[in-house]
């Protein structure tokens, strides 16, 4: 990412950071589906990271949904991870913060066991194919990979403004994890009766090797 897109979308939450929390309930659709079918695909993490974790909304939820877990949000806007670390002040050690793009991952001895995008890779223009390989690197063998966020849309012009709000939604990134991770659960949904789609994915790292057949195998019981 270039510090001038950095800029750009840092000033974009410097104002949306006020009104966040009031207004994405009525378009950031399947959020809190996705936290409940990931405490059936993924039941038990122990260390869960979030990129592009925002006011910290799903960071809340996740330390709800998994109590023994510890959970770090990463965020490129300062704005953003204040209101963030204000409202989950009450989870003390078990939540940290990392302020800055992510780009490379987070790295570290210990890799994460759940990594979660909520509507911040569509906003990863250029770097989200970047950010699925960091992602990848930064899980562990039996991680998982979750995302929702805006698919595609059949209105120009609702792309376009969409666009303006720094997000990309022309199907790109649904196609990158179906081949680049073993999916677990895959979902496209229709938001105000087809003005857009929205997906849901769960991935995990693809094998190498001879493991690569039987996990093939055992994808195909993936819900859906
Ligand atoms: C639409 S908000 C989603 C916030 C939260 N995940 C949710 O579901 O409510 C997108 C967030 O991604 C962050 N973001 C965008 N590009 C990023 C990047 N390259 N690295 C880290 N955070 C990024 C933004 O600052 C913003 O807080």
């Amino acid at each position: 990412m270039s510090a001038q897109v950095e800029q750009q979308l840092q000033a974009y939450y410097h104002f949306h950071s006020a009104i966040y929390d009031a207004t994405r309930w009525s378009f950031l659709f399947g959020r809190s589906r996705i936290l409940r079918d990931l405490k059936v695909v993924c039941p038990a993490p122990r260390r869960i990271l979030e990129v592009g974790c925002g006011t910290g909304r799903n960071v809340s939820h996740l330390c709800e949904l998994y109590p023994a877990a510890t959970v770090t949000g990463i965020d490129l806007s300062e704005d953003m991870l204040r209101v963030a670390r204000k409202k989950l002040a009450p989870y003390g050690q078990r939540v940290s913060w990392v302020r800055r793009p992510y780009a490379a991952g987070v790295g570290g001895p210990k890799p994460f066991d759940l990594i979660l995008f909520s509507y911040s890779l569509s906003m990863f223009n250029p770097g989200w194919q970047e950010a699925i390989s960091a992602a990848l690197t930064d899980l562990t063998d039996e991680g998982c990979v979750a995302v929702v966020d805006f698919h595609s849309s059949r209105l120009a012009w609702f792309r376009n403004w969409m666009g303006v709000n720094h997000v990309r939604m022309e199907g790109h990134l649904l196609p990158f994890l179906q081949q680049n991770c073993l999916p677990r659960l895959e979902r496209v949904s229709a938001a105000y009766g087809g003005v857009w789609q929205y997906f849901q994915f769960v991935g995990g790292r693809r094998p190498t090797g001879a493991a690569s057949q039987a996990a093939a195998t055992a994808g195909r019981g993936k819900v859906n």
